[in-house]
């Protein structure tokens, strides 16, 4: 298992290129189930998630390939672009996505709804619980319930039909009416998992208390261009008038808005400069408006050609000396996102008084707390609020990741730490940031990742 070891101190400075969005691209790679013809997505990151789903969606009869880039030409030359990939299924028969590949990932569950829709059989195994939470997926179930699947509970699986249903001329999936709220807010892959299906279902559905994260918009703009007939997504209400089939598509992969939020807290975080391209800054202002409100200084940086697309523009970070103590509650979108949480921790750290954290998604996500705390933060949870007093100062020690955002937390502070912070467990970190080590390091800080002799985590150790 590999770590980071990290002198803190350095002022990270200069530009960086925002990736394409995990939590976009998994449930956009899911849907190429729902066609037979090729799907090529651009700005896939390069990251141990996108892996995984690659290696599910082969499972499924699904060639999964990353096309090589172009050597010659523009292309070579600019900051390199995210990978181009070429999906296509081959093989409709083989619809069981196994409990070896979906408990070292959690959102191979999407895989649920564009199976089901298209083959009229699913077998997936029930995903696990991780760091952060149980995970449950009870309204993914309600949702394609209620679109007339047969569901049941099998040796640890779900087993989804359609009744009369599987291959061409079977049954569909029925058009309804479908309230996907939770005691948590609505469900993101449920939301992705039931408006997929509902493309190929007969008649129309509408989607009651959807989520409305930006990735959600990317993966009905993805389906719209498939030939789905999806209005209202963004919004807690999306209408989808079903289609007999969808066609194949090249989608662009929206930036990533959680990896951006963590780059700006790193700039914050030890008192940098650093400017981001293809941000996309207008699916972030509730992260940009407490950034704002601790002291940091987010400026947009127009093209000269004055045309942007707000969702892939630039974005220069700055920040004053004094960080400023401020409350923050986690929410669904369009409220502070729950993915930043441990990030903006870490930084409320080193700020001038006391700032009150609390977590409305997942209560459990504070594994983070006792970690910074061994780096001399001083932090008193309460259920799901965490106090968090601000220090002047971070000092560097080894430090156990636990999750993907908790380990982006970690390598934060040990950025502004005194000392030498070490990282340990870092894969946690490669299954949502690229090649971050290098990238921090293009910024100026003193990071490295050393090979670590360990033997491999159990994949219950990966699962998040
Ligand atoms: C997505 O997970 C993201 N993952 C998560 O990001 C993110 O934290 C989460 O949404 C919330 O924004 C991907 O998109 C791959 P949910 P998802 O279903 O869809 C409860 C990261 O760090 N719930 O929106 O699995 C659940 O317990 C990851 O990139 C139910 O009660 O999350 C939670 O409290 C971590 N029943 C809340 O809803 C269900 O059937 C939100 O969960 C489903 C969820």
């Amino acid at each position: 298992m590999d770590k980071f070891v990290i002198h803190g101190g350095s002022r990270l400075c200069g530009r960086l290129t925002v990736k394409g969005s995990k939590n976009a691209a998994l449930p956009i790679m899911a849907a190429a189930l729902l066609t037979d013809q090729p799907v090529v997505l651009k700005d896939v990151a390069q990251l141990a998630d996108i892996s995984n789903m690659q290696g599910l969606l082969r499972s499924l009869g699904c060639s999964a390939d990353v096309v090589p880039p172009k050597t010659s030409g523009l292309d070579a030359a600019l900051d390199p672009p995210g990978q181009v990939m070429r999906l296509h299924v081959e093989d409709e028969s083989l619809s069981h996505a196994v409990y070896d590949i979906v408990r070292t990932m959690r959102a191979s569950i999407c895989v649920l709804g564009p199976m089901l829709a298209r083959r009229g059989i699913a077998r997936v195994s029930m995903p696990g619980g991780c760091a952060i939470g149980d995970r449950p997926v009870d309204l993914h179930l309600r949702g394609l319930g209620a679109l007339g699947a047969e569901i049941t509970l099998d040796g640890g699986d779900i087993l989804a039909r359609v009744p009369r249903g599987g291959g061409a001329g079977g049954g569909r999936l029925k058009g309804a009416r479908i309230f996907l709220g939770g005691p948590f807010g609505s469900t993101v892959l449920g939301t992705a998992n039931v408006m997929s299906a509902a493309t190929l279902a007969e008649g129309q559905t509408i989607i009651e208390s959807a989520a409305c994260e930006p990735e959600i918009v990317d993966l009905a703009r993805m389906l719209n261009s498939m030939g789905a007939r999806i209005t209202g997504a963004g919004s807690p209400r999306i209408v989808i008038e079903g289609v007999e089939s969808l066609s194949g598509t090249t989608h662009r992969v929206m930036p990533d808005r959680i990896e951006a939020g963590t780059y700006m807290c790193a700039a914050a975080i030890t008192n940098g400069d650093i400017t981001l391209d293809n941000c996309p800054l207008d699916a972030m202002l509730a992260v940009v408006d407490r950034l704002e409100a601790v002291g940091v200084l987010v400026t947009e940086i127009h093209d000269k050609g004055g045309v942007t697309d707000p969702l892939r523009t630039s974005a220069r970070i700055t920040c004053s000396r004094n960080l400023k103590p401020v409350e923050v509650t986690t929410q669904p979108h369009p409220g502070f996102p729950t993915d930043v949480q441990a990030q903006l921790m870490a930084l409320l750290c080193l700020a001038d008084g006391n700032s009150v954290v609390t977590e409305r998604i997942y209560p459990e996500r504070f594994l983070h707390v006792a970690e910074l705390a061994r780096m001399g933060a001083r932090i008193l949870r309460q259920g799901p609020t965490a106090v968090i007093s601000g220090t002047r100062r971070l000092v560097g020690a080894p430090v156990m990741a636990s999750d993907l955002r908790a380990s982006a937390c970690l390598v934060l502070a040990g950025l502004a730490a005194e000392g030498t912070t070490t990282v340990n467990r870092v894969y946690h970190l490669d299954r949502g940031y690229e090649k971050m080590e290098t990238r921090l390091r293009t910024l100026g800080a003193e990071i490295e990742r050393v090979r670590d002799r360990q033997v491999a985590p159990t994949p219950a150790e990966a699962i998040s």
